[in-house]
């Protein structure tokens, strides 16, 4: 983020300069951070689970299962897996999210329109747990198919479930967590069952009919899937949200050109993914020995890309730092690339676009709350998105 600069751009400016291949030895995995390196390694094939993987690499650190009920349980998820499977699962899920993406625009601008009515007498408010967690929690939780009266149960679990990404947890962290992921898998457990009996308009009835007329994919299959749908789509729309109405505030120019012609939403968007995007990395366990800038890379070594890095090199971007909501050319990596792309930037976009329109139509007076402050991150380093962001409405 911008107020960064001095603490976070520069290392990663430095590396981008001095070192685009770095190999950390703690981790045991390189770490790429000029834009070409970056786009070049994600959309070439290489492998998420491999039993390549090397020993002693941040994969066998962060391999611990989530859920130690279902120690197998994300093996199934597509974020982890390698073709043919990968494949096999991706496609329906893309197909039945295509269709469910086609319909969803009146459901996200009803949530949105109920959460701005909440906040009409409020003068100061945090955005983020009442505005930027809950439009994505329940738009992305009804599309797949949770019902209604379960969705502050999944806001919990939501939460608890991301301290997977927390460096570290207290014991009662972890807890959470575990009961947050075997929380999920015996909701979406009992869901399957009760959709396959009755249909409902939901990815999870779309799912089994797809199933019921002969494509291969297992109820395991989809209850994994669901499962990290949930926690690949709200967190990281969340984090757009905050960001995007974040820089916004802390850009009063960009604010009032947006004011002013606000069908620069979609170009604000853009430009917030850019510079804040939500997953600050990414990683590849190498298919094949390569050299990526003159540095020998073998196979079943595991690579770390940045997207932050990449998204700010000087090298594509011209100004990279400044946050410009008009910029031209704008071919950010924020969600990946190759067939790992993120199945849900049509979704992200669209709420983060439709959030962050009307709440400044709805608040045109909104500003930053306390605007010397930094603001507060969650202590998930590749997800470091605003833990809080207060906003101060004049009336
Ligand atoms: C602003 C919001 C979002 C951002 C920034 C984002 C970012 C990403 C990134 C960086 C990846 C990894 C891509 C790679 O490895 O090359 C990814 C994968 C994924 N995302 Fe998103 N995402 C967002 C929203 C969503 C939404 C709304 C959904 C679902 C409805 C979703 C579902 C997924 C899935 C299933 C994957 C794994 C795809 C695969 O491995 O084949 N994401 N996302």
């Amino acid at each position: 983020m911008l107020e960064d600069a001095a603490t976070k751009h520069m290392p990663l400016d430095w590396l981008r300069q001095n070192a685009p291949v770095f190999r950390d030895t703690s981790s045991g995995c390189f770490f790429l951070t000029r834009y070409a390196d970056v786009r070049h390694l994600l959309t070439e094939r290489h492998l998420k689970n491999s039993d390549l993987a090397e020993k002693g690499s941040f994969l066998d650190k962060a391999g611990r299962p989530v859920n130690p009920k279902r120690p197998h349980e994300r093996d199934a998820s597509m974020g982890y897996l390698d073709d043919p499977d990968h494949e096999r699962i991706r496609r329906p899920i893309a197909q039945a999210f295509a269709k469910r993406f086609s319909i969803c625009r009146p459901t996200v601008e009803r949530i949105v329109a109920a959460h701005l009515d909440a906040l009409a007498t409020e003068t100061v408010f945090d955005l983020v747990s009442a505005y930027s967690i809950p439009v994505p929690l329940k738009a992305n939780a009804l599309m797949i198919g949770v019902d209604e009266p379960d969705l502050d149960k999944f806001r919990d679990w939501t939460l608890d479930g991301f301290k997977m990404f927390q460096t570290e947890r207290t014991d009662a962290e972890t807890t959470a967590m575990n009961d947050a992921h075997e929380g999920f898998a015996s909701y979406f457990e009992r869901l399957i069952g009760e959709r396959r009996g009755q249909p409902r308009e939901d990815l999870v009835s779309d799912l089994l009919a797809a199933q019921a007329s002969g494509v291969p994919i297992t109820d395991q299959e989809i209850r994994s899937n669901c499962v990290s749908l949930i926690a690949a789509s709200i967190m990281t729309t969340t984090d757009l949200i905050s960001s995007t109405v974040w820089l916004l505030l802390h850009h009063p120019e960009e604010l009032a050109r947006l004011k002013d012609d606000p069908k620069l939403i979609g170009s604000a968007v853009e430009e917030a993914l850019r510079v804040a995007p939500p997953v600050e990395s990414e990683w590849r366990i190498m298919s094949r020995d390569l050299e990526i800038a003159g540095c020998p890379v073998h196979q079943g070594q595991v690579v770390a890309v940045s997207l932050l890095a990449a998204n700010r090199d000087p090298s594509v971007f011209s100004d990279p730092h400044r946050f410009d909501i008009s910029r031209e050319q704008r071919p950010h990596v924020s969600f990946g690339g190759g067939e790992h792309i993120c199945i849900g930037a049509p979704l992200g976009r669209l709420e983060a676009q439709l959030a962050v329109g009307a709440f400044f139509t709805r608040f045109p007076g909104a500003t930053l709350a306390a605007p010397e402050a930094l603001p507060k991150r969650r202590p998930t380093p590749y997800f470091p998105g605003l833990a809080e962001l207060a906003i101060a409405v004049q009336r």
